[in-house]
């Protein structure tokens, strides 16, 4: 196994969504002493945003739970990024699609939700992070709440399969 384990979380726009999940994931990370296991990025499928730092209401749902968000936005690089991240963490069954049309391999492009063991499939309860970016601040909100599960258990699931490998 390669020393670190590299995550690319991944949107449409790449300032909302996928620099909350890189953010929150790294947070995370830190408080649990295991940041340099991982090599994390986050990125679009579009490139609208290319260049810009994430959306005002993502930046400040962050700030008021204390975490940063490095993010600068680009747009996903089909050759580099397929080569280099372990997981492909899309955040809706659109962005996998888009993912998958791109090249990437099906068994490495997962929907970061799938690892939110709190999750009521049962119920029916929906795999996609719901796109913050036409509503309001409560959306944000919950997706950062989302978020914070999803990357838990995305943690916890992959630090056991380090333990075992
Ligand atoms: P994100 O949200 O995919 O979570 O970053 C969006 C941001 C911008 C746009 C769409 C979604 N846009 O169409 O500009």
């Amino acid at each position: 196994m390669s020393q670190t384990t590299g995550l690319l979380f991944v949107c449409l726009g790449n300032i909302c969504r996928s620099p909350l999940a890189e953010g929150v994931f790294l947070h995370l990370a830190e408080q649990r002493a295991v940041r340099d296991r991982f090599l994390v990025d986050s990125c679009g499928t579009g490139r609208w945003h290319a260049g810009e730092r994430p959306d005002p209401r993502a930046l400040a749902v962050a700030r008021r739970h204390g975490v940063e968000l490095p993010s600068i936005a680009r747009q996903v690089d089909p050759g580099a990024d397929f080569a280099r991240f372990d997981m492909l963490l899309a955040m809706d069954w659109s962005n996998r699609r888009n993912l998958i049309r791109l090249g990437a391999p099906d068994s490495r492009v997962r929907l970061v939700r799938s690892f939110d063991p709190t999750l009521d499939t049962a119920n029916e309860e929906s795999l996609d992070v719901p796109d913050p970016y036409y509503g309001g601040d409560e959306g944000f909100e919950s997706v950062f709440q989302m978020l914070t599960r999803a990357c838990n258990g995305l943690l916890d699931t992959l630090l056991a399969a380090r333990a075992q490998g």
